[in-house]
């Protein structure tokens, strides 16, 4: 019996994990600290009626012969793929047809597990600042990466050039950690390029519900995208569903194979979502549903705008925030010594740009997902902070 070596390339702890611990170890020697979290992007409002409501039916339908259902369809429940086409006819414009979605436990599991569709002989372009989860990932298959840049410079948002060279592009838009948004312009320029290097696109849209500006919330809305993109979104952040688990994965018919061999390695390795978070995520994409998220979501929104102002006021340079539950800002050269500093001093965890990667070396990351009342606590310790 061997071993997976490609494990052996990991040399870090999983970046919210090494926080967890730091965070943790700093409890036990603090215990009465007043911990602010402002590190991993974890939803702290609770579900909302509509949602709630839909998992008492749910749960009751359970608990009687007439109504109890065992194994669903591979896919999810018609109700809730229809659901879900519906919501992307109707925020997005764009026509996407109920076998071409497949639902989940979650966007990171999907990410990861897309890739058992590509031969590991692919190259795998990765932004630099990213989710690290993509690259724990690849690195775990023994795939080559090849980072592309997000510096200052470019808005943290890498184009292809002539040079670009890559079988399976990951783009995350808005950005985690960067909060960048491609425009409509740039996402075609990315869709021209897989197009004509036979490239896939994993799209990870897992923040779309916080743009606010006019910019595309599905990378569907560009010509051409159903020929190479894979979109995956999660409702963690839309809905409150960091505990629940939720998400789907868009695999157009159009492209190439790959909707028929994902539907053969789902239903090989993979027995759908429970029937009762099926039932709250189909309440999530109602009129009701909707309306409710855009109320929590607004809140967060709230949160980041504070954020902003006060970076803004200390003269400190930032992104994201506008369109993305994180701001990204500037905080001196070695951002794991910003971290210890902000939990020893102010009791505020964030995350340190360093973990997303070389170019986040410099950073650091705030979750706007916490309260009112806890964000702007945190903002008034933050400015006396730098002001030490
Ligand atoms: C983040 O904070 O970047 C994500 O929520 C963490 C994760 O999904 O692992």
């Amino acid at each position: 019996m061997k071993l997976n070596k490609n494990f052996e390339l990991i040399k870090d702890n999983y970046l919210f994990h090494t926080i967890a611990l730091k965070t943790e170890a700093f409890k036990k020697e603090n215990p009465t600290a007043d911990i602010i979290r402002l590190g991993i992007g974890d939803v702290v409002l609770p579900l909302t009626p509509h949602i709630v409501d839909a998992a008492k039916k749910a749960a009751d339908e359970m608990a009687s012969i007439e109504t109890f259902k065992g194994y669903g369809p591979y896919r999810g429940y018609d109700f809730l793929l229809n659901a879900i086409v519906q919501y992307y006819q109707d925020n997005f414009k764009v026509d996407i047809e109920p076998d071409e979605v497949f639902t989940s436990c979650g966007a990171k599991n999907d990410i990861a597990a897309i890739l058992e569709l590509f031969d590991v002989s692919n190259t795998v372009l990765i932004p630099d600042p990213v989710y690290p989860a993509y690259v724990g990932a690849n690195i775990m298959d023994g795939r080559k990466i090849i980072y592309m840049n997000g510096t200052k410079e470019n808005n943290f948002l890498p184009l292809p050039s002539d040079k670009t060279k890559g079988d399976i592009i990951y783009l995350c838009s808005p950005n985690n950690p960067t909060g960048a948004v491609y425009t409509r312009e740039q996402l075609k320029q990315w869709v021209d390029f897989a197009i004509k290097n036979d490239s896939v696109i994993l799209f990870d849209s897992a923040y779309e519900y916080f743009i606010t500006e006019d910019l595309p919330r599905s990378i569907y809305e560009i010509e051409g995208a159903k020929k190479c993109a894979i979109e995956v979104c999660s409702l963690s952040k839309t809905a409150g569903f960091t505990g629940v688990r939720f998400g789907h994965t868009i695999v157009p018919k159009e492209l190439k194979d790959l909707n028929n061999r994902w539907f053969i390695r789902q239903s090989s390795k993979h027995n759908g979502v429970s029937i009762i978070v099926q039932r709250m995520a189909e309440a999530v994409f109602s009129k009701q549903g909707q309306k409710e998220a855009k109320q929590n979501v607004a809140i967060y929104q709230e949160n980041a705008n504070l954020m902003k102002k006060t970076l803004k006021d200390l003269g400190i340079y930032s992104t994201g925030g506008t369109n993305c539950p994180f701001v990204w800002f500037e905080c001196g050269k070695d951002s794991w010594k910003f971290f210890d500093n902000l939990l020893n001093n102010a009791h505020i965890i964030g995350t340190p740009g360093a973990g997303f990667g070389q170019n986040g070396e410099g950073f650091f990351r705030f979750s706007s997902f916490n309260t009112p009342e806890n964000t702007q606590k945190a903002m008034d310790r933050f400015k006396k902070f730098l002001k030490r």
